[in-house]
């Protein structure tokens, strides 16, 4: 197993995406895990800020993937899809997926990713994978109206620890199948609330509308716009999902 043969545990870091990017510039080794019972300052994508109170799991894994464009995205992207099938393993419930990586349960935001590489001389190192996950987060805790906890959707605890094993070996599987180039990106697909949704994605200075119609097995998410147009948006883009069903906003 490759990713959680080392495992550092700590009550309460700024980051653990901070920390692992430290620890990787100092040259720790591919799969090592830094995991916190809290984070004073949690990054979330698009440089927001991701609440940490005890209760989440809050996990960095440090990679060095083949520095390839291409995979790199599909890493970004699908790799929400193990933390989606820890969840259904551990509490038997349906995950969802938001494009790129959200984790949905009941409706609502339970999880997220962030992933961060690190540059020696413009020279992509290290990829940082941070997950962080709102499990046995008390629902008062969780902060905001579109998120919720897995206990709170549940009514279910779970230890920690036992939730972390599932996680990693669901991780170890997804990243063997990455580079291997068999990634199941169908699993992922089936699982995604945004296709046939309409999304709004910032390109520049300018809002683009569309329904989204296809993940293509590189990450990318294909929009539809009324006109016809179709664009392709890579997971850097910061897109919303519309709240009206497509088949409203599209209507004849
Ligand atoms: C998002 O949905 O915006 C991504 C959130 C990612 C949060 C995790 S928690 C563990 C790791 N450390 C961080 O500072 N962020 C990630």
């Amino acid at each position: 197993m490759l990713i959680g043969h080392k495992v550092i545990m700590k009550d309460e870091v700024p980051s653990t995406n901070q920390l692992a990017k430290a620890l990787a510039a100092e040259g720790e080794v591919e799969g090592t895990v830094v995991v916190a019972s809290t984070q004073t300052a949690g990054r979330g994508r698009l440089g927001r800020s991701w609440t940490s109170p005890p209760g989440g799991i809050y996990l960095s894994v440090i990679l060095r993937p083949p520095m390839d464009a291409t995979l790199l995205n599909r890493l970004t992207v699908f790799s929400c899809l193990p933390v989606a099938l820890a969840i259904e393993d551990v509490y038997g419930i349906q995950a969802g997926i938001k494009w790129p990586n959200d984790i949905i349960a009941g409706g609502l935001k339970v999880g997220g990713i962030l992933a961060e590489g690190s540059s020696m001389a413009g020279r992509t190192e290290s990829v940082v994978l941070g997950i962080g996950i709102n499990l046995n987060t008390r629902p008062e805790d969780v902060g905001l109206a579109t998120a919720t906890s897995l206990l709170a959707l549940t009514g279910k605890e779970v230890a920690r620890d036992a939730f972390l094993h599932t996680l990693l070996f669901r991780l170890d599987a997804f990243y063997a199948s990455l580079l291997k180039g068999e990634l199941d990106t169908d699993a992922y697909r089936s699982r995604c609330q945004t296709l046939g949704r309409v999304v709004e994605a910032r390109l520049g200075d300018q809002m683009v509308a569309g329904k989204a119609i296809y993940i293509e097995d590189g990450g990318a998410l294909v929009i539809k716009t009324e006109e016809g147009m179709t664009y392709s948006l890579s997971s850097a883009y910061d897109t919303t999902l519309r709240e009206e069903a497509a088949q409203e906003y599209f209507r004849q």
